[in-house]
């Protein structure tokens, strides 16, 4: 999957892109990452691509010229053109059902707002996909392109060392809230790992991962649990224990019951 910055900021992305899954994406190919400078089509002595909003107010605004002519240089460096995106506080709220969608592109270009946006005309002229990562405001689309890029790269096969994992997580196939989760050790500052979590028998453990899960959704989410979204069993949930022994809690090796 390759992803296109396109940003005032490039430089924001380069400990970002040096660090952990990422990193290590990148590293096997398995996803690119270009970034672009808007500055460098400025046709200005002064390279100034903002400018203040018509009708007056607070800030400045991104100019449509190098926009526009940075978006067709950019669609123009891979033999597909790519997906644009807008990030955008008023865009559509990126959800798990969004990225999803957005995972089977093989190329996304990500324009990157700063001062008070862009020039409505960006929006007109170029038909982005505008998303918001919620209703709030950052200072810039650099860190929702981060949010964007992290939420992405979860799906793309190879990148999570166990594939299964992005399935069983919190909004996957389900549409639920993940149960709670303990590791070592067992007590804590008086609070115990659950005991149906260490007896190893994995029946026992899905059941009670499934009712966790739903209760924590029903209490934080409220609806019915039983909605199209949530299906009525997560007995795929817990995957059976590779060659049968499992991990007790503090650490001993318990067989497996079946
Ligand atoms: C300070 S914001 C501009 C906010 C704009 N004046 C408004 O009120 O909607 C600058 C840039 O940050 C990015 N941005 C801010 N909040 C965002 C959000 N919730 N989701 C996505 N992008 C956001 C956008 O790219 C935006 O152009």
């Amino acid at each position: 999957m390759r992803f296109d910055l396109l940003t005032l900021f490039p430089d924001l992305f380069e400990s970002y892109l040096q660090q952990s899954l990422l990193k290590k994406a990148l590293d096997r190919n398995l996803v690119e990452i270009q970034r672009w400078n808007f500055r460098d089509w400025a046709t200005d002595k002064h390279q100034s691509v903002d400018d203040k909003p018509y009708g007056g107010g607070p800030g400045m605004l991104i100019r449509c010229e190098p926009v526009f002519d940075c978006v067709e240089f950019v669609q123009r460096q891979a033999p597909q053109p790519g997906r644009l995106i807008m990030l955008t506080p008023a865009g559509r709220t990126l959800d798990q059902r969004l990225v999803e969608s957005l995972a089977c592109e093989p190329r996304l270009l990500l324009l990157c707002g700063r001062y008070e946006g862009f020039d409505e005309r960006i929006r007109l002229g170029l038909a982005p996909l505008e998303i918001s990562i919620g209703d709030y405001i950052t200072n810039g689309g650099e860190v929702p392109a981060m949010v964007l890029i992290e939420t992405l790269i979860r799906l793309v096969p190879g990148v999570l060392g166990d594939e299964t994992s992005s399935r069983y997580e919190s909004f996957a196939e389900s549409g639920r809230l993940e149960y709670p989760q303990y590791t070592r050790p067992r007590e804590y500052h008086g609070m115990s790992v659950p005991g149906v979590l260490l007896n190893g028998n994995h029946v026992e453990i899905a059941r009670w991962r499934e009712a966790a899960s739903l209760e924590r959704t029903r209490e934080r989410r409220g609806g019915d649990s039983a909605s199209p979204t949530a299906p009525r069993t997560l007995s795929g949930l817990v995957p059976p224990p590779p060659g049968g022994p499992s991990e007790s809690g503090d650490g001993s090796r318990v067989a497996n019951p079946g």
